[in-house]
């Protein structure tokens, strides 16, 4: 069988990094996107080539529905089809309801939550016709129990889960899964950009196995969802945050 192919938004991020590589390292071939304001994507491609991965990159503002159209047909172009994406690019803007104002709010819902829509409208109907397909979808601890904050993020991150859901049921019959995964507090830079002492005192009490989490542990979940023991999984939320959440 030829080699699957993974496209992952916002590959070249903390999480990112290590579900490419990860994948890779099952023999998937992997492409990314990255934003198109992203000057280091050459720098990243080559330490990537120096340890041994050949990722191909193409450039999507995931936020903007054309900018992903663009991407989806040169990513079909150069490699042929798109088995499994990972609609994992997102961003922070955190601050207090009282201070956020329209333009954070809308930077994160489209972002994080229009992404989704973006992304999977040109993608889906090649794997409805070929009978299998993987969608997951990077959400967040935040979207199930909410976050100081974070009302954006929170928002767009649930609204990600609304969308999983539906979508499976449309496509259950078909081959193809959609899932969300909703990741605690990992260790990447999102993550160490909160304040110390807010992460020290209000943060890290609160994770029961007493650690931020690694995003290669992350990327172990996305690539068994991705895989064909996976099959009968659909429409699931799969909570990684080492306890800090769980109902
Ligand atoms: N829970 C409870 N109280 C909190 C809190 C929290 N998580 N975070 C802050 N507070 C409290 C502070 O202790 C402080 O209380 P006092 O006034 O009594 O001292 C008050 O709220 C104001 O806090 P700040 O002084 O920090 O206010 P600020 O306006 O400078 O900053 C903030 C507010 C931007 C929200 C900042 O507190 C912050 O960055 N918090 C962390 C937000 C967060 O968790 N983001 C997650 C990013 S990682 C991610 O999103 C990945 C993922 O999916 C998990």
């Amino acid at each position: 069988m030829a080699k699957r192919v993974v496209l992952v938004t916002g590959g070249m991020g903390g999480l990112g990094e290590s579900i490419c590589t990860k994948m890779a390292d099952q023999g998937y071939t992997v492409v990314t996107t990255y934003s198109p304001s992203n000057t280091k994507s050459e720098e990243w491609l080559k330490s990537m080539a120096a340890r041994g991965y050949k990722f191909s990159a193409e450039p999507a503002d995931v936020a903007d529905y054309e900018s992903c159209e663009a991407c989806v047909t040169k990513v079909k172009e150069r490699v042929g089809r798109i088995d499994v994406l990972v609609n994992n690019a997102g961003i922070t803007r955190d601050m207090t309801f009282k201070r956020m104002t329209k333009p954070d709010w809308d930077a994160v819902i489209r972002t994080n939550l229009d992404s989704a829509f973006n992304m999977t409208k040109h993608v889906l109907d090649d794997m409805v016709e070929k009978g299998w397909g993987r969608i997951i979808n990077v959400a967040s601890v935040n979207g199930q129990k909410g976050a100081f904050g974070q009302t954006n993020y929170s928002a767009a991150k649930a609204g990600l889960h609304g969308f999983t859901k539906a979508l499976a049921l449309e496509v259950a019959k078909k081959g193809v899964t959609v899932n969300t995964i909703s990741p605690g507090y990992i260790g990447t830079k999102m993550v160490t950009a909160i304040p110390q002492d807010i992460l020290d005192e209000k943060i890290v009490p609160q994770i029961p196995l007493g650690r931020l989490g690694e995003p290669e542990e992350v990327a172990g979940l996305i690539i068994y969802l991705a895989s064909n023991e996976a099959a009968f999984v659909t429409g699931a939320n799969i909570s990684i945050n080492g306890g800090q959440h769980m109902y």
